[in-house]
């Protein structure tokens, strides 16, 4: 895989970034997702490759923008073959709401080396390299705890797992309370949650629950890069979420590993912050009409992780003008 193409997806995540970060606290999700998915479209049509977006904003008829099935960048005859997946902002209600650990994220990989998810939810479980091989998602909730614990070798009241802020997870935060570990509830953004548990200095160790199945494979290329773990099984929320999983031929009681989500070891990905989060800052707008962006870059090949600040000079960017 072209090596400037992981800098170029920084580039792209900027723009939607840059887009939609006017947005936040305004208190519209619709808004702050088309000007991300608008922020983005621009940038891909500056790249040269022959992509194809697998996981995106939605079908054709739903999406007028970063459809699944959609052409990506100037395809000429010579270039790079790819699959993308995309979440021009993973966390829109975040930003409608100026809440932090909003991102945009683009993962990246050779053409059939990511799996097309359906449009349902997954229940997951994400650790960093030093607990990569004890986690177990057929196992309770408590034993991989321990398990993750005895790997960092941290004591349980040390271990923290961040979970979704959902109802749907009172059981899970109650099985976790009673291990002693800690818990950090987020409002949205599991695939920022899992990539948090490869950095020790974001406190996470772990990151359990339910959320979108497309996160899931953005996820796996995340972690692959990071030499994390992360396994996941659809959990279809009602019967027509089932019929669309077996339509398109998922196994529903099967636990994706990281190599089932994104195959081999040519993946490229890059999120930058919308929002402020622990990992990466959001958008700052700073005099003279400037603005700040921090991005994450990962390249699966080397292994090596990119943060990249930037100072953009808006007057010369009119797209993203305030
Ligand atoms: P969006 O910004 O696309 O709405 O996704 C935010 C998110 O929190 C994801 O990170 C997560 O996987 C999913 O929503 C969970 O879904 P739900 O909000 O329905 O619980």
């Amino acid at each position: 895989m072209d090596r400037n193409l992981v800098l170029n997806l920084g580039r792209v995540t900027e723009a939607a970034a840059l887009a939609c970060a006017k947005y936040l606290g305004k208190g519209d999700k619709n808004m702050a997702d088309q000007a991300a998915v608008d922020g983005m479209r621009r940038m891909f049509d500056t790249l040269d490759i022959d992509g194809v977006v697998v996981i995106g904003e939605g079908e054709m008829d739903e999406a007028p923008m970063l459809y699944i099935g959609e052409k990506i960048g100037r395809a000429g005859a010579d270039d790079l073959k790819v699959d993308i997946a995309v979440d021009p902002v993973d966390g829109t209600t975040s930003v409608a709401n100026g809440l932090p650990n909003a991102i945009s994220v683009v993962a990246v990989a050779p053409r059939g080396c990511l799996l097309h998810a359906p449009d349902t939810y997954m229940k997951k479980i994400a650790v960093g390299p030093r607990a990569k091989g004890v986690i177990d998602i057929h196992k309770s909730a408590s034993e991989n705890i321990r398990n993750v614990a005895e790997a960092l070798g941290k004591s349980l009241d040390e271990i923290t797992v961040e979970v979704l802020d959902r109802p749907r997870h009172d059981e899970l935060i109650k099985e976790i309370r009673a291990t002693g570990a800690r818990i950090k509830l987020v409002s949205d953004g599991d695939v920022l949650s899992a990539i948090s548990t490869c950095f020790e200095y974001t406190g996470v160790d772990i990151t359990m629950g339910i959320g979108g199945a497309p996160e899931g494979v953005i996820t796996a290329v995340a972690l692959k890069c990071l030499g994390g773990d992360f396994q996941g099984i659809l959990a279809p929320a009602n019967e027509e979420h089932r019929a669309r999983c077996i339509e398109m031929g998922a196994e529903l009681d099967r636990v994706y590993y990281l190599d089932d989500l994104a195959k081999g070891n040519k993946l490229s990905f890059a999120a930058t912050g919308v929002s402020y989060g622990e990992l990466l800052d959001g958008v700052k707008y700073m005099k003279d009409n400037t603005a700040s962006t921090h991005t994450l870059i990962l390249r699966s090949e080397t292994g090596t992780i990119r943060f990249i600040k930037s100072i953009h000079k808006l007057d010369k960017k009119p797209d993203y003008a305030k």
